[in-house]
């Protein structure tokens, strides 16, 4: 396994939390990681452009001096949907120029975390979704489930979209990014039904602690 596609149950699961940490566990194994964020609505004009926090608390963590552009070649200023956010400017979202993207981040680096935008199933255009884009790249897939009420249903869903899209789901993580007294007998359920190793149960952290140390996960198997 090189590089990995993180997806999330939801949005505001912890995909971002997740990929920085697993960039930072890469980086400890000894690889040069670089990110990605493909597609990003939410972001701030600056006078450099459009940016996105997502994208740039990735890139922070990254050990690799990253074109902005590369790393977020789609980014919307509206906190909405990609696809309507895409056509409110009249921008088309392109599969092949996210692919020529990643191909420039993979030949410079050993390992590409890259970061998908809401849930599995995320449109992108009229016709394709983020799947479509983790299958175009053809990586692996972690999945980031935010332990709340709900959580079951939508972990199971996306597990069998994601064996249907004959992508690998190299395993799953808990995050437990709100507080849930049902935490511990949702994160046992969830480890029986979902036929992937759990890379790890992340406890409620504060904002300055890493989620890597609760990780477990081999980038160079
Ligand atoms: N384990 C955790 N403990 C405490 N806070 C967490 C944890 N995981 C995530 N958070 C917080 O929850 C919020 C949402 O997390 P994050 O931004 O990583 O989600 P996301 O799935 O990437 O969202 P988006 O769909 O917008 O990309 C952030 O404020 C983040 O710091
Ligand atoms: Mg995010």
């Amino acid at each position: 396994m090189t590089s990995v596609f993180v997806s999330g149950t939801d949005t505001d699961v912890g995909k971002t939390r997740i990929s920085v940490a697993l960039v930072e566990l890469f980086q400890q194994q000894g690889l040069q990681v670089a990110v990605m964020k493909p597609i990003a609505s939410g972001c701030e004009m600056t006078g450099s452009g459009l940016r996105n926090d997502d994208a740039l608390k990735l890139i922070e963590q990254s050990n690799l001096a990253l074109d902005y552009h590369v790393v977020n070649p789609y980014s919307f200023a509206l906190a909405i949907a990609p696809h309507i956010a895409a056509k409110q400017v009249n921008e088309d979202i392109d599969l092949a120029v996210i692919k020529q993207c990643f191909s420039q981040l993979q030949q410079r680096s050993d390992s590409v975390v890259v970061e998908g935008a809401g849930g599995w199933l995320v449109p992108i255009n009229d016709t394709e979704t983020m799947a479509d884009l983790a299958k175009s790249l053809a990586l692996p897939v972690i999945l980031v489930v935010g332990i709340k009420l709900g959580c079951i249903n939508h972990a199971l869903l996306t597990v069998a979209a994601i064996k249907q899209s004959g992508l690998v789901l190299q395993g799953w993580v808990a995050n437990q990014c709100e507080h849930n007294d049902q935490a511990e007998e949702i994160i046992s359920t969830l480890d029986k039904m979902i036929f992937a190793p759990c890379l790890g149960s992340v406890p409620f952290l504060s904002e300055q602690q890493s989620a890597a140390e609760f990780l477990v996960l081999n980038a160079n198997q």
